[in-house]
């Protein structure tokens, strides 16, 4: 069991910030550098099969991915931000859902995309250990999780607190109620990440059982800190029931 934490963040936040948008937003260059690019030191990606977005926001990825190939379904907690997704990306299937309970059978998936997502724990009271566990029951054996995850520098963590004793957690998990946004709107949420390169790549190998990739992205944007832990995961035998 997972003691609670209370968070004052309100699931739905993101929609406001979705739904005064004039146009839908592209998609993140990493994942597109990462399906379509061709890096020796990266595994080969598939570009078919069942794709789940989680934590999918306006679907600006899941569109993205179901234009490369893939049947393509995002999940998310927040059904006004679902409800933009359908509008404005229709050409994918949208569910609710959390990173702790994934409304999609088990083994199904042949690739899960988390981008920045994964590392949201203020709606379901869990930690990485839940989230990977769930992660790891809904990809087929063989198949891959790519996630992103913010590096403890990025602009996001400035002037957060850490949240201590989080049972269940591994060494080098960090979890941090954040305290600034500049857009306002994650004020409360509470938001994981990695002590080190290291640190994520043990706790990944660990939970989702095969090799692993990770790399990172280090960049001042204009003042802002958009620093990211990038991970590629195969997913290993021994499949949860
Ligand atoms: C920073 S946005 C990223 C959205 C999208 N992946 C992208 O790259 O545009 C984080 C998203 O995670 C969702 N989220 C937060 N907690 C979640 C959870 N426990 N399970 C699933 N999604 C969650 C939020 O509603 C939001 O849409």
């Amino acid at each position: 069991m997972l003691d609670s934490i209370s968070t004052e963040s309100d699931p739905d936040d993101y929609a406001k910030l979705f739904e005064a948008r004039t146009r839908p937003a592209l998609p993140a260059e990493g994942l597109v550098r990462l399906f379509l690019g061709d890096y020796p030191n990266r595994p080969g990606l598939p570009k078919t099969g069942k794709v789940l977005d989680l934590g999918c926001g306006d679907g600006r990825n899941t569109s993205f991915l179901a234009s490369i190939g893939f049947d393509a379904v995002g999940v998310d907690v927040s059904n006004p931000i679902l409800h933009y997704a359908r509008t404005h990306h229709g050409e994918a299937e949208y569910l609710v859902g959390s990173s702790s309970n994934i409304p999609i059978e088990k083994n199904s998936v042949e690739v899960l995309v988390a981008w920045n997502s994964i590392n949201y724990f203020g709606h379901d009271n869990a930690n990485f250990s839940k989230h990977f566990g769930e992660v790891k029951r809904v990809v087929r054996v063989g198949g891959y999780v790519v996630m992103s995850v913010p590096m403890r520098r990025n602009f996001i963590f400035d002037n957060s607190s850490r949240v201590h004793d989080w049972p269940g957690s591994r060494p080098g998990e960090e979890y941090m109620r954040i305290e600034s946004d500049p857009w306002g709107h994650r004020v409360g949420e509470i938001i994981g990440s990695f002590s080190s390169e290291e640190a994520i790549k043990t706790s990944a190998s660990e939970a989702f059982g095969g090799d692993v990739w990770v790399s990172s992205t280090v960049s001042d944007w204009f003042g802002l800190d958009y620093s990211w832990f990038v991970v590629v995961a195969q997913v290993g035998g021994n499949q949860g029931v």
